[in-house]
């Protein structure tokens, strides 16, 4: 630690010592053979290889290990009112298609038809018009459009929408389904080696801005989703979940432009105001 005594930058100084401080602890505690430090170094490396541009394994290491949740939540510990954020997943890869209010985000057509539909709010309840939703999901089958680049169409269930005048929003998509993260890289042996399983509930991402408001970086849950008691990457906050009701209602489907039965979620998000923060 006195090896950093004089690093300029005090923040450095303190991240570098502590994580010297908690390393050592850790080795003293736990007496690792030079083999077990040499497989811990090759799980590391194999970890790097297996990132590029669309897969990062590191940040899939920190959510397994429930390290993305503790930060995610430490830097947003003053969200009183607030919609509750959590991690922003491997899969915000690409900047979303932007697509009018109403549209549908599914270009698959093989899932459960369902409408997202909701407002967006400041803490004190006033609307957010013009409010940005960045929406991300897997397909009815548990897979992302970058997992599946020859079935399933680029951008499909990804979405960019701005709320109306009265900070309203709502598109059409699919019932999204639990899924397992990816397990064929380092991941995934670390999983099986501790006998975890690898799946997430069912949810839909979004990224929700207003000027003026914090940017706020979350999912919304299917209420009732398998594993919904057991995220692989920790990131249920029982707040986020929300029923996506059964309509039978040939009125209301001809509302969101549909023909049959279809599921409804309603979702508010509000955002905390940036000044006075
Ligand atoms: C996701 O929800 O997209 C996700 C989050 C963390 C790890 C893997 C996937
Ligand atoms: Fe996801």
């Amino acid at each position: 630690m006195e090896s950093f005594a004089d690093t300029p930058d005090p923040r450095l100084r303190e991240l570098l010592s502590s994580l010297v401080r908690h390393l050592h602890a850790f080795v003293r505690d736990t007496e690792p053979t030079i083999g077990e430090w040499q497989r811990a170094i090759e799980f590391l490396t194999a970890t790097g290889q297996k990132c590029d541009d669309e897969r990062q394994e590191f940040i899939l290491l920190s959510d397994v290990l429930g390290v993305s949740m503790l930060v995610e939540t430490i830097n947003h510990r003053k969200s009183a009112g607030a919609t509750e954020s959590t991690v922003l997943g491997p899969f915000h890869v690409v900047t979303s298609p932007r697509r009018e209010l109403g549209d549908t985000i599914d270009f698959v057509g093989s899932g459960p038809a369902c409408v997202v539909e909701g407002r967006v709010l400041s803490a004190d309840g006033t609307p957010l018009p013009g409010a940005e939703l960045d929406v991300w999901q897997a397909s009815d089958q548990g897979f992302y459009d970058v997992q599946q680049p020859d079935v399933q169409p680029r951008a499909n269930g990804r979405g960019l929408f701005t709320a109306d005048e009265n900070g309203a929003f709502w598109f059409r998509t699919v019932v999204p389904t639990y899924y397992p993260i990816p397990t064929d890289g380092p991941v995934g042996t670390l999983l099986h080696a501790t006998k975890r399983h690898g799946y997430r509930p069912a949810h839909v991402h979004f990224i929700v801005t207003a000027p003026g408001h914090h940017e706020l970086t979350t999912h919304i849950f299917v209420a009732g989703s398998p594993y919904i008691e057991s995220d692989a990457v920790f990131a249920l906050k029982k707040s986020l979940i929300a029923e996506f009701t059964p309509v039978d209602d040939p009125k209301q489907a001809a509302r969101y432009g549909l023909n049959g039965p279809f599921r409804k979620a309603n979702f508010d998000f509000v955002l905390l105001p940036t000044a006075g923060t």
